[in-house]
Formats: C-alpha cells, structure tokens, sequence
C-alpha cells in the first residue's frame, strides 16, 4: 500500500493546533446527532426489528476448530517466526502509538495506524488456535492497554479529534471479535468497548461523515471506504452475537457507512465502468481504490456482507461478477491478484503483494460460508495453498512484498532506478526490494498483515449446516468440537486426496464434506464401514451430505484428482493436480544480508535486532527458466504414504509430489532488462528437447509458473 508514503511521518497535531471552528461545529453537530440517535433508538427502534440474512453455513466461533496434521506445523512455525516475534521487537508493533495515550508518543508506518491492528487481528486467532501461552499473553496485553486508553467519548486508536478516521480501526475490532469468541472472559470488555465505539460512530457519521467522508488526507478517506464492508462485519457480529437495545443505532450506522461510501463495489462491477485492461496506470488514477490489489482483495466479499443487512438478492450475482471478473482479468494462476500496487492486465511479470494473498483468502472463505457458491471455496483454497506460501521463507521469518507468476529469481534491484517507470514492478519501485524474501521489503504493512492467513482460514473451515449439521468447508487437516459432535480430520489434503474423518456424536449428525468443483465423479468416493459410495454433491455448494449415527464412527473420502492445464494469454499453461499449482523447478541459490528498513534497500541494514533470524533473502535460479513445455507429456508423481509429509511443507525440495513433462528451451527476453517478458510467440527449440520438473508452487519460492506450450511429436 504505497499510497501511504505520502502520509508517512505526519506528526501528530497537538492539540493546541485543533481549529476552532472545526470544533464548535463538531460540538453542535454531537448534541444535534446526541438527540436524533435518541429518538432512532428509542422511537424508531421499536418499528426496526431488522434482522441479517443467515449464513450459509454459519461460522463456529474462535477455538472451535483447531488446525491439524501439516498445517498444524505451519501454524507453528509461524508462532516461532517472524509473526509470534513483532510484538518483542518490531517497532511498529512494539512501540505502536496504539499503545500511548493519543498524540503522546509511539510510531506507526503511516497515518492510517493500521500495524498494529494488523497484527492484532492475526496474532488473536494463532495464539488461540496454537493455545500457546506467551502469544495470549501479548494480545491480552495489547488488548488491556488498548482498551484502557478508549477516550472518554468512545474512540479507540491513538488519534486526537481531527485525525480521526475509521479505517485503522478495522483489523483491530475484527481482532477484538475473535478474542471475545475465544475467550468468554474478554466478551463483556470487547463489547462494552465497541458499543461505546459505535455510539460515538453514529454521531461522527451524522455529523457529515466525519472520520468517513472528512479525513486527514482525501486517500485515507477513500481506503476506509472501499474497505468499510470489513467494519460492517463487526457491527453484524455485535447484532448477531450480542443483541441489546442499541441495535437500531447499529443498524443505522451500517446504512450510514454504506451510503455515506462514495466508493462501492457494486457500482465498480459493472458493465462500461469496469477496467478489464488498465492502459494508463498511475496512483493519480481516478479509480486507483478500486484498482489497488489488496482494496481488490478485500473488496471481493463486500457484496456479500451488504446483502446480509440490505437483503437485496441482486448482490448474490454482485458477488459473482467480481469474482469472476477479478480472475478473468486480473487473476494470477496461484490463486491471488495481479496488482502491482495497482491493477494493470495480465502480464505475468505482474506483482501482487502478499497482503492480497491473505486478504483474498479471508474474502473468498467469507463468501463461501456467506453464499455457499462452491466456487469460493476451491478459490479460498487454492490462494492459501500456493500464494501465500510462496512468499514466505521456510521458517517464516522472511517474506515477499510482491510475487510474480513468473519470478525466476528474486534480488534486490537497488541499482536500477534509471528507467522512469522504475526497475520492472512499475508503481513499486521505490525500492527496488520488492521480490527480496525479508524483514520489510518494500513497505511494512505485509509483515504486519501476514499473520491472518492460516489462522483465518482454519477459523473458516468448518461451518454449521442446519440444525444438526457441521460442514467442512475449506479442506485440510483439523478438529472441530461443538455441542453437536467432535469431529477429526486426518488428510496430508493437498498434498493428497484422502480424508480421513473420525465423528464421535451422541445423537448423530449430519456431516456435509465439501466437493472441489475440478474433482474427477468416476474416481471420488465415500467409505464408510466397509461399503463404498459415489458422491452426490449439492450443485450449488458441492456439499455432500453423509447421516452419521450416534456413537463413533470413521469415513473415508476420496477425491478423485487428476492432472489439468488451465489455458492463460498468449498460448500458454498454468498447471494443476488437485487445488496445488505446479511451477518449473529453476533451482535456488540464496545469499542473505541484515534486513533492511524499507525505505533504505541499498544500506547496510540493521545490525542490532534482537533476533538474528530475521534476514533478508536474494535468490537466483540454478537452472533454465526460459523453457516451453508440451502439456500432453505432463507425468505425476505422487506422495505415496500419506503420513509423511515433511515439516516445513513448503520449503523448497520439501513436498514429495512433483510432475515430469517434456520441453525446451526458447529465445525469451527480458522486460526493462530485469525480468522475464510477456511469454514470446516463437517457440522454437534452442537445443535439445529434456525432461524438466514441476513442483508445489508455495515451495518453489523463485519459477516459472505461465509456461509456453510447444508441441513436441
Ligand atoms: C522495541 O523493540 C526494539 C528492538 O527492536 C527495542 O530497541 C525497543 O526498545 C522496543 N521498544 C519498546 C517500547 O519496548
Ligand atoms: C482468558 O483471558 C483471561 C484474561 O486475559 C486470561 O486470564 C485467561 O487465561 C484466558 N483464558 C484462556 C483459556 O486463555
Ligand atoms: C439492489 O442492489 C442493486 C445493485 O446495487 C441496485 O441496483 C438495486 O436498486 C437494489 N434494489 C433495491 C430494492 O434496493
Ligand atoms: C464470467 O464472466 C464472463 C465474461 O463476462 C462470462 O462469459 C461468464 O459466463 C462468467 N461466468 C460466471 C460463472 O459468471
Ligand atoms: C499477449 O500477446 C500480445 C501480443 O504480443 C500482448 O499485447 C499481450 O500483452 C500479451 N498478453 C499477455 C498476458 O502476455
Ligand atoms: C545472482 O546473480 C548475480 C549476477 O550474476 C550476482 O551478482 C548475485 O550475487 C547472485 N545472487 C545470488 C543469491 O546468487
């Protein structure tokens, strides 16, 4: 998010500096706003009994499910990681000016003080997913001193009355919500806290959208807005969970959030106002919020949260469209979004920041148990098992800004400043660090913004279907306990196609087990006891539903997967098995330096952290990256005994499965001399035609994954 370099290092006003005017205005405006919201509530509430529209499959709260098996390992790894270790030294975390009364101290990247909300929104749920004592211990801390600074008139956050904006707030109260699901403790503090929050909403709402429509910058603005369905959110939660009287206070401030948006995504979807191509990419754009990757990402689920209180069925085909239409033209084979800061076309030396990644994960698993269109669900999967794990280090301590479809390798291009546009990532190349694994790359807010992405896609794995149902929404390996029945998941899924369920229920239930849209019906199967049955999935979500007795019993399904090539620009492949993407092998070669600050790529670094693990990270390939493949030789190779996968999966030769396929080289140049260009018509054959591999895209940290079709007889 480099809109945020030109709001970087803006002091706090003081509040000796707070205008005048703007003051007695705000204060005639709040008593005005004070009575109105009386009158809503307490007339008006009466004739709103409103109420959302329910999930699909209805979310288990925080701690509920519990992550098993390899993504157990993963989850862990990144509690030892970079992610369990900010809050002991990363400044924009440890010394976040969340932590200091307002306008009295602390830092933050930019003036949206959105780091360590980030944070504490991925923090929560791995701390509690991991039940790991010294990560609750940090949250509950920055919890406890983040609600003790709440101001006397209902503000959370660190900025005084005139820097107020809403935006910042939102990773922190989605924070807030989980930490009151897991632990009941905290639920009277959260929600005494946000309804305080909420009063005081309603009246900067009403008093012409202040924090919303009048910001410190007209950028910040804009971010909140395109963003503000993620606020909407908590004020569903607080409706669904936690009713009271102020409901019809809540209810409004959802309608003046969405209104007061002068930026809806509806309204961007749309035939004749959306860009398929964007020929002049600039941060001047007039559409750069709704062109900007991670607003993109995030901005996927927007329809899906608005229906639920607007109960306006047209969104269900809102939410389609957007999906749809952000793959078709912006969408990399991996699963994320092409936005090099910004959208562009389809280009695959295209960037897309790792913050998009986890973003577009949490929207795509969100509309799934929202909508249940089981195309969300194989999207939500395949975004966590290939984008994000590509861009981090094998033991997380160091991760990608942006990756590229194809990114042969990945060094520092500092020196290359002189072409206008810059080194190749062309709205990024401030630094020219923006494919480097390490500390900061680039721009902060992915190091504080990584830590969601596992955590938030177990919390979405499993979902409440009916009365007497439990769902298994997003696949892999988990546990989850209800009332109903405690439920068991043993699969190396994706890795491998079968899952093992152990139910233990005393008056049975219905499991719903989720069927990927690319699965092969002849070879699928359901066993239980002996017998073995065909799949029947619900057309809509892909659920096939399995009547387990009382007692216990054990199921086994079976996916049947096989090879696929998905055609991308230009005659091209992206290849498949399953929902992991395969990429050229290109070797690795890895030097490492002190990580750097991001605004300063081409310095020494910094020598002093606490903790020598974090490092940056230059890679180059080894071997061929310009090579044509011939999709009809492609051969799979798979892992055999499932129980040993190796820990951690994604590091680069650690995932047993790989493909063979035949191929050559081809003459392939280079985009402003740095990275691989648009893929090259000619194919014909340099040398000899060899055998290359292909492997698990989230562990091929530097490949080749939009590979040219040549036909080899
Ligand atoms: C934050 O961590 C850094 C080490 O990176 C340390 O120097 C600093 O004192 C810490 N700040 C606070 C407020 O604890
Ligand atoms: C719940 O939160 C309270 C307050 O922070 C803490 O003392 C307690 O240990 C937490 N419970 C669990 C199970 O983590
Ligand atoms: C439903 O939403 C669509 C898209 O925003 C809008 O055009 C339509 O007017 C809405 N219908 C109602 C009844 O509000
Ligand atoms: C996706 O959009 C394309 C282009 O508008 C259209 O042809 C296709 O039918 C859409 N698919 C779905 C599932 O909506
Ligand atoms: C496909 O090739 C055309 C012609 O060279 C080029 O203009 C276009 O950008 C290419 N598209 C992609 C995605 O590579
Ligand atoms: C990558 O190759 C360049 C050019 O040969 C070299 O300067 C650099 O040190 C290499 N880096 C690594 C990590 O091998």
């Amino acid at each position: 998010m480099i809109v945020d370099w030109q709001l970087r290092a803006v002091a706090p006003p003081s509040h000796g500096t707070r205008k005048r005017g703007y003051l007695v205005d705000t204060m005639v405006a709040f008593a005005a706003a004070a009575a109105l919201t009386f009158l809503y509530v307490t007339v008006l509430g009466w004739a709103t009994k409103e109420t959302l529209v329910p999930w699909t499959f209805a979310p288990l709260p925080v701690g509920a499910i519990l992550p098993s098996g390899w993504i157990l390992g993963e989850m862990q790894i990144m509690a030892n990681g970079l992610a369990g270790h900010q809050h002991d030294f990363y400044i924009y975390v440890n010394d976040s000016r969340w932590l200091y009364p307002q306008g009295t101290g602390g830092i933050d990247y930019s003036t949206v003080n959105e780091a360590l909300p980030y944070w504490f929104n991925g923090l929560v749920p791995l701390a509690y997913l991991l039940d790991d004592t010294r990560l609750k211990n940090q949250v509950h801390s920055v919890a406890t001193t983040v609600l003790v600074l709440q101001t006397d008139d209902g503000w959370i956050g660190p900025e005084v009355l005139e820097e107020r904006n809403f935006w910042g707030r939102v990773p922190f109260f989605l924070g807030l919500t989980q930490l009151a699901e897991a632990n009941s403790t905290w639920e009277k503090p959260v929600v005494g806290a946000l309804r305080r929050f909420m009063h005081l909403t309603n009246q900067m709402l009403r008093n012409h959208g202040q924090g919303h429509l009048i910001c410190p910058a007209d950028v910040v603005c804009s971010w909140g807005q395109t963003r503000v369905h993620d606020l909407i959110i908590t004020i569903q939660w607080m409706l669904e969970k936690h009713p009271s009287a102020q409901d019809a206070l809540l209810w409004d401030n959802m309608d003046l959030f969405y209104e007061q948006s002068l930026f809806k995504w509806v309204d961007w979807y749309q035939p004749g106002v959306y860009l398929e191509v964007v020929s002049n990419p600039s941060l001047k754009h007039p559409d750069y919020p709704y062109l900007h990757g991670v607003n993109v990402g995030q901005g996927l689920k927007a329809a899906a949260v608005v229906r639920r209180f607007k109960h306006n069925e047209s969104l269900v085909d809102a939410s389609m469209r957007a999906v749809n239409w952000t793959f078709l033209y912006h969408g990399a084979p991996s699963g994320t979004i092409l936005g090099d800061e910004i959208q562009r076309d389809l280009a695959p030396y295209m960037g897309s920041e790792l913050c998009t990644a986890v973003e577009t994960g949490y929207s795509l698993a969100y509309m799934y148990l929202a909508l249940g269109t089981n195309y969300y669900a194989d999207r939500a999967e395949l975004v966590i098992y290939n984008a994000m794990p590509v861009m981090m280090t094998d033991d997380m301590w160091a991760h990608q800004y942006m990756d590229q479809p194809n990114g042969p390798w990945a060094t520092n291009n500092t020196q290359d400043f002189t072409h206008p546009h810059g080194p190749f990532l062309f709205t990024t190349a401030h630094s020219g660090a923006a494919t480097t694994f390490g500390l900061e790359p680039q721009y902060p807010c992915c190091t504080v913004n990584h830590p969601q992405g596992y955590p938030k896609f177990v919390t979405h794995s499993w979902g409440r279907a009916g009365n007497n149902g439990l769902a298994h929404t997003l696949l892999g390996p988990s546990k989850v306990s209800t009332e109903l029945a405690e439920i068991k998941c043993d699969t190396a899924y994706p890795f491998d196609h079968t899952l093992k369920y152990t139910v233990t229920s005393s008056q049975g239930v219905d499991l719903f087990v989720r069927v990927p849209s690319w699965h092969d019906p002849k070879t699928s199967t359901i066993g239980i006891g002996g017998s073995s049955f065909a799949l029947k999935p619900d057309p809509a979500t892909g659920m096939h539903k399995i009547s387990v007795p009382p007692g216990l019993a054990t199921i086994t399904y079976t996916i049947g997967a096989s090879i696929r090539s998905e055609p991308r620009a230009n005659n091209t492949v992206a290849v498949y098995f399953g929902n992991l993407l395969y990429a050229l092998d290109v070797g690795l070669s890895v030097k490492s330096s002190f990580p750097h600050p991001f605004n300063n790529a081409g310095g020494s670094g910094i020598n002093n952290l606490p903790y020598p693990q974090a490092r940056d990270y230059y890679i180059n390939n080894t071997k061929a990256w310009n090579v044509a493949i011939d999709p009809s030789t492609l051969a799979y190779k798979g892992i055999g005994d499932s129980s040993s996968l190796p820990t951690p999966v994604f590091e680069y030769g650690a995932p047993p499965n790989f493909m063979t396929v035949r191929g050559c080289e081809i003459a392939w140049g280079l985009h402003l001399g740095a990275t691989p260009d648009l893929v090259p018509e000619d194919r014909t054959c340099l040398g000899e035609v060899s055998t290359y591999k292909l492997i698990p895209y989230g562990s091929a940290k530097v490949h080749m994954s939009e590979l040219p079709i040549v036909r080899l007889s």
